[in-house]
């Protein structure tokens, strides 16, 4: 899939008419060498309730780590035990404030991995003290466990440096979805900010029964501060296509098109917009940040992304909806709906296209057209991200 020996040979053994264009990603040297994501990054890996006093193996970045709560907090380390490599993840707590290895019983702190004890050598074990499993520092947000992967050992940023800005400070109400999907996660990344696919794969989606989609648009991206947005310059309801014919999504029982142009929503101009989510004034409805975040915004709500890299050929899609209600009620309503159709239908049989589309994704080779500007601005963002990083800005 992104085997680029495999696609410099094929460049060099000239042009394969069976694999026209791109022939690599060098273009984006640190993008293309990021098949296990992007190292210096927070990254959500599960539901908060399901970190528990049981440990729970979870892999990010290509990297096995165990999660376990103690005394209502989360942990993360290695899941690896220095004495023969059998995972942490196996074991289980025999004191509070550590986790035991299954096999021999190395016992290690939670909080900074130290080998405290060892059941299986008596109370003046030697090796007590001189062995440490790697940790890593872990938040709680959006109901969810995130774990920092450090780029060597440094101490992780504040997690809301990375958040969406308008998660931080704000209430809000969210239902969201994970799991674990196939395909490399810059493939799931470059689909859900990807211009073109929307409106023609997702036409037959449930979601968009009503709603009439674009036949084209012209767009193109602005950076904003950690973010890059889809504008779009000129949305087209049906299009006539030379010596082919005429095309559109609009039927019968859709919404009519509407006539303006429109960059909040993806299927018309909204008539009124949560003043939280106005007051942000996103220049586009679709935005992406690192490392690997999408920012879907609709009039009264907004749907996020996270791609988090497993290994190179696996990703862990989590999908949030979120709402900023004006009143407790309305935020009861709002969830209500989420349970009642948006989780099924959005975060449920669209998202599921998108799925199948990132599995059966093999590219590079790859001949790009005019709405991949919003691929090839992701890449060019993720490497002046690691750039910037190299600069120490
Ligand atoms: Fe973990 Fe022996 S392998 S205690
Ligand atoms: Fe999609």
């Amino acid at each position: 899939m992104t085997d680029t020996t495999t696609a410099r040979a094929r460049r060099r053994a000239a042009v394969d008419p069976r694999f026209p264009g791109r022939q690599d990603w060098s273009s984006w040297p640190a993008y293309e060498a990021a098949a296990e994501g992007f190292r210096g990054y927070w990254y959500p890996v599960e539901w908060s309730s399901r970190i528990t006093g049981t440990p729970r193996a979870v892999t990010v970045c290509g990297e096995k780590l165990v999660l376990i709560r103690d005394g209502g907090t989360a942990y993360a380390l290695f899941d690896r035990c220095p004495h023969r490599g059998v995972p942490l993840s196996m074991g289980n707590q025999q004191f509070p404030g550590t986790l035991s290895c299954v096999y021999h019983g190395w016992t290690f702190d939670l909080t900074d991995g130290a080998l405290t004890a060892v059941i299986t050598d008596g109370p003046d074990s030697p090796i007590c003290g001189k062995v440490r499993v790697v940790t890593y520092e872990v938040a709680e947000r959006l109901g969810m466990v995130w774990v920092y992967i450090p780029l060597a050992s440094e101490a992780a940023p504040s997690i809301d440096e990375q958040l969406p800005e308008e998660l931080v400070g704000n209430d809000f109400v969210m239902g969201g979805r994970m799991g674990d999907r196939v395909g490399n996660w810059r493939f799931a990344c470059e689909n859900g900010y990807d211009e073109g696919h929307a409106k023609y794969l997702h036409r037959t989606a449930l979601w968009r029964l009503y709603k009439t989609m674009p036949t084209w648009n012209l767009t193109h991206i602005e950076k904003r501060g950690r973010w890059i947005y889809r504008v779009q310059d000129e949305v087209h309801f049906e299009a006539t296509f030379p010596g082919v014919g005429t095309w559109t999504n609009y039927r019968w029982w859709k919404q009519r098109p509407p006539t303006e142009t429109f960059n909040i929503g993806n299927t018309g101009k909204p008539k009124q917009i949560n003043p939280v989510i106005a007051a942000q004034e996103f220049p586009g409805f679709a935005s992406v940040s690192m490392p690997g975040v999408l920012r879907i915004v609709y009039p009264t709500f907004i749907h996020y992304e996270f791609y988090v890299p497993v290994d190179a050929d696996n990703h862990r899609y989590i999908g949030v909806m979120v709402n900023f209600p004006a009143t407790k009620r309305s935020g009861y309503w709002f969830f209500a709906r989420y349970l009642g159709w948006i989780r099924w239908l959005f975060h449920g049989q669209f998202s599921g296209q998108d799925a199948l589309m990132v599995e059966a994704t093999d590219a590079p080779p790859e001949r790009l057209y005019r709405p991949d500007v919003s691929l090839t601005m992701w890449r060019q963002l993720a490497q002046d991200a690691v750039a910037a990083r190299q600069a120490g800005s």
